[in-house]
């Protein structure tokens, strides 16, 4: 630090200079775009650290005072640029930077590069961030990061940088938010993200339609799972001399696990999303899905209850708040208070958890409650997502009447037209 001149140290309060060696190593080839660069803190950091592979390069791109209007006038008119110019050349990899001296907007109209890192840090009006997003996601590689300062600096650059992630849903994996942002870009192939989804088809054709028109309308293919009313494991436990009255719930049970085999031996995704088939589904579950799966890791969950029986507000029932993200959904702990499996995210180990516990001769002999909500939902590191997901129908078979009015409350509490009709 001693040898470099700075009048500001922005650089140094970011958790990129403490986060970005978990995602890439400082051994491998780097092609690093930076586009705002002032006096070289962050450009220093990245050809101290990064640019040591003999080919690997970094381009600099910052107007400096060359416009009129640069957002950073104030703090450009004394050294910034002199300092930049001198700290970069005292750099360990000084040879291997190429600086542009224009705007962004200037460098992208005849780049014709690609890179596996891009730190995106220049103007912060909103119109210039979803643009330099934009164009940097273009040449960004496969694989490749790129990290955005300022995520929270004001609503609207939150606002730009979260619509960027509404537009390109699927096509990169979050790996840092707080104040700063940070993407990975997927290949169209793994761009379905990290998670399967399995909606469990009870035998009513009218419910699976609805279904398939609703996963339609949000442009999203799940895998539709017929309900087996003739489970084996079912038979056997009724030949065992389980009540048969008990056979729906020992039913839903085992169809559930059956969509847990085959998450666990079909796909190398890291979450399932089992749902059931009579949900209304959050219009964004799309966008929604991949934060929600992040804060779930971050968490450390197993479990995340999404679609639930609740008819009013968590907090009104008494649940504690575990988390916030940053996009408003909370995340709560609610004990063995919560009913209804009508959604539901496990990690891959709770589903393998599930499936090497639950078996034939556990189940015999074992005084457990055997039932989908008792069990799915309730073990392991659990929490609800308030917004839920998805939100059951409503519309429940049964003369019990406190069991219906009750369905219909939580609908009429949990339904708004954020969701599929
Ligand atoms: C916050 S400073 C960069 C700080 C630097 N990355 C660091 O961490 O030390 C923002 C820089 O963006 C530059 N800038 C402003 N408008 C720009 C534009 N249209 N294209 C590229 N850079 C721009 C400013 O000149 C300023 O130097």
């Amino acid at each position: 630090m001693e040898k470099y001149k700075y009048t500001q140290t922005w650089f140094l309060q970011v958790e990129i200079k403490d986060e970005l060696l978990n995602f890439i190593s400082d051994k491998d080839e780097h092609n690093i775009l930076e586009i705002g660069c002032f006096e070289g803190l962050s450009s220093v950091f990245f050809s101290d650290n990064l640019l040591n592979y003999p080919s690997s390069s970094m381009i600099c791109v910052d107007p400096f005072l060359t416009i009129n209007n640069n957002d950073h006038n104030e703090f450009l008119r004394g050294e910034a640029e002199a300092n930049f110019d001198y700290n970069i050349s005292q750099s360990k990899n000084f040879t291997k930077i190429t600086v542009y001296k224009t705007t962004s907007d200037d460098f992208f109209l005849t780049n014709d590069q690609t890179f596996d890192f891009i730190y995106v840090d220049g103007c912060h009006l909103p119109d210039f961030v979803s643009r330099d997003m934009e164009n940097s996601f273009k040449c960004l590689k496969v694989n490749g990061i790129m990290w955005m300062d300022d995520y929270c600096k004001t609503t609207e650059c939150k606002e730009a940088m979260d619509n960027f992630l509404k537009l390109h849903i699927n096509q990169y994996t979050i790996i840092h938010k707080g104040y700063q942002l940070a993407i990975k870009k997927l290949s169209p192939i793994d761009n379905e993200s990290c998670y399967e989804i399995y909606v469990l088809s009870y035998n009513n054709c009218e419910r699976e339609e609805r279904m398939i028109k609703r996963f339609n309308e949000i442009k999203i293919t799940p895998n539709i799972c017929s309900f087996k009313e003739n489970d084996n494991r079912v038979r056997i436990l009724i030949e065992n001399g389980v009540d048969k009255s008990h056979a729906g719930g020992l039913g839903c049970f085992f169809n559930f696990l059956k969509l847990m085999e085959d998450f666990y031996a079909n796909s190398s995704k890291e979450f399932g999303i089992f749902l059931e088939n009579d949900v209304f589904i959050k219009k964004q579950l799309g966008f929604d899905l991949p934060n929600v799966c992040y804060n779930l890791k971050k968490l450390n969950l197993d479990v995340l209850l999404i679609g639930y029986l609740l008819d009013d507000t968590p907090d009104a029932w008494g649940l504690t708040l575990l988390h916030i993200d940053e996009f408003g959904n909370k995340y709560y702990d609610f004990g063995d208070n919560v009913y209804g499996t009508q959604g539901f995210i496990l990690t891959r180990s709770q589903a393998k958890y599930f499936i090497d516990k639950y078996t034939i001769d556990y189940v015999l002999d074992t005084k457990e409650t055997i039932a989908a909500d008792w069990i799915y939902t309730k073990q392991g590191n659990k929490a609800l997502l308030y917004p839920p997901l998805v939100v059951e129908e409503g519309i429940i078979e049964g003369n019990h009447y406190g069991q219906v009015s009750f369905h219909r409350s939580c609908k009429e509490f949990l339904y708004n037209d954020s969701f599929t009709s």
